[in-house]
């Protein structure tokens, strides 16, 4: 069974761009917004679908080493060692995604500039990098989804006198920016737009490489704290393990590590001085993260006419216990799926084994003893807690 990639990055993209928003001021929706512009820049001069689903993915995700390397970005200095990094991280992190065109290392240059410029000090850069560059930078410049036509000649005036970028491409970005093209951008048109200028990219969930190829989404929410920068990670290695323990199909073993990958997608949106916080946390400051998986549901209603609504769920509850006594909805053993509870489990399994500010990494054993308590008391599955003993425990 197939199910669109291309809407599972645009989520990633979406969760991203609350980064960006909350750290740099960045516009609402700045990533999807370059993602159109990209695209009906690819589409003006006749790119084929490959190269487009590639270019205006690229867009979608350029910032996604915002969680390492979010102080380059902010101080906006091509010098800085820093910025190098953010470009290297972020090319890094996306490496194994596998993208239909035929381009390369768009995110690795989408600093760079025509006049050498860039953090790389390179003239020679792939067009199609430039074409993020420019995009990004109108719009982190004019925030274009409150941009009028009348302002359209100065926002030329000052891609040509402020930016460093090859002709060809500032007058193949003032092509497309005209007055629908500004409306299509606005917040309330945006998705639509991005629907219609973004080609289907498909998947097959039988792709035995599928793990390995949304790994990133894992490593970039993980890297968001110190405390948690193994997470999302630990728990796909073990929901591989269970996987395999419970004889599940390839698909289904796919599926499992992508909502394991995206389970924790919320914490993009809470402020990192929690995330971070040594000690304990107030009973607030507990509330704060805890608004993280009801984050988790909002960011992945995108996912569910995509083939991937099972993902949604299980990614969805991996806060909720049997008993009610989970969140975000409170939901009972009723509403919970097989892979739901097992989730939770491995969610909790994999936080006690990892060092916090609130306790040490603790052994196997030790960890069982938690989850068997919690098992009893009826919040989590108790035949699932006895198999992650068995399949986890060697
Ligand atoms: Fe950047
Ligand atoms: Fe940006
Ligand atoms: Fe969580
Ligand atoms: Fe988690």
């Amino acid at each position: 069974m197939n199910f669109r990639m291309d809407k599972l990055i645009i989520v990633f993209g979406e969760a991203l761009d609350i980064v960006e928003q909350g750290l740099l001021g960045a516009s609402t929706h700045h990533g999807k917004r370059i993602a159109a512009l990209c695209a009906a820049m690819g589409r003006k001069i006749g790119m084929d679908e490959g190269k487009l689903i590639t270019l205006a993915c690229c867009a979608l995700l350029h910032d996604n080493a915002l969680t390492e390397y979010i102080m380059a970005e902010q101080k906006g200095d091509s010098h800085d060692p820093a910025m190098k990094l953010h470009c290297e991280y972020g090319q890094r992190n996306i490496e194994s995604l596998e993208f239909p065109g035929d381009i390369k290392n768009l995110i690795l240059y989408h600093h760079e500039r025509a006049d050498g410029s860039g953090p790389y000090g390179k003239t020679d850069y792939p067009f199609e990098a430039e074409i993020i560059g420019i995009a990004d930078e109108v719009d982190v410049n004019w925030h274009l989804q409150r941009r009028s036509p009348e302002e359209l000649p100065q926002i030329a005036d000052f891609i040509r006198d402020s930016f460093r970028f090859f002709p060809e491409t500032q007058a193949l970005l003032m092509s497309v920016l005209d007055k629908d093209m500004l409306r299509a951008l606005k917040d309330d048109e945006i998705d639509k737009t991005v629907e219609k200028l973004i080609p289907p990219w498909e998947m097959d969930s039988a792709n035995p490489r599928l793990p390995e190829i949304t790994g990133f989404i894992g490593h970039v929410i993980d890297y968001k704290s110190v405390f948690t920068k193994l997470h999302s990670a630990g728990i796909v290695e073990k929901a591989l393990i269970m996987a395999e323990y419970y004889g599940y199909g390839i698909p289904e073993r796919n599926l499992l590590s992508l909502a394991a990958n995206l389970h924790d997608i919320g914490k993009l949106a809470v402020p990192a001085e929690i995330l971070e916080k040594p000690g304990r946390l107030t009973r607030e400051e507990f509330r704060q993260i805890a608004v993280h998986a009801q984050k988790t549901a909002d960011l992945l209603t995108g996912l569910t006419d995509c083939g991937l609504n099972e993902v949604r769920v299980w990614a969805s509850n991996h806060h909720e216990k049997l008993d009610g006594s989970g969140y975000p909805l409170g939901k009972t053993g009723d509403d919970l799926d097989f892979n739901s509870r097992l989730l939770a489990c491995l969610d909790i399994y994999q936080a006690v084994r990892e060092e916090r500010p609130y306790h040490p990494a603790r052994n196997h054993g030790d960890t069982m003893k938690t989850l068997y308590g919690m098992a009893e008391q009826g919040g989590i599955d108790g035949g699932i807690t006895e198999d992650l003993n068995k399949a986890l425990g060697s």
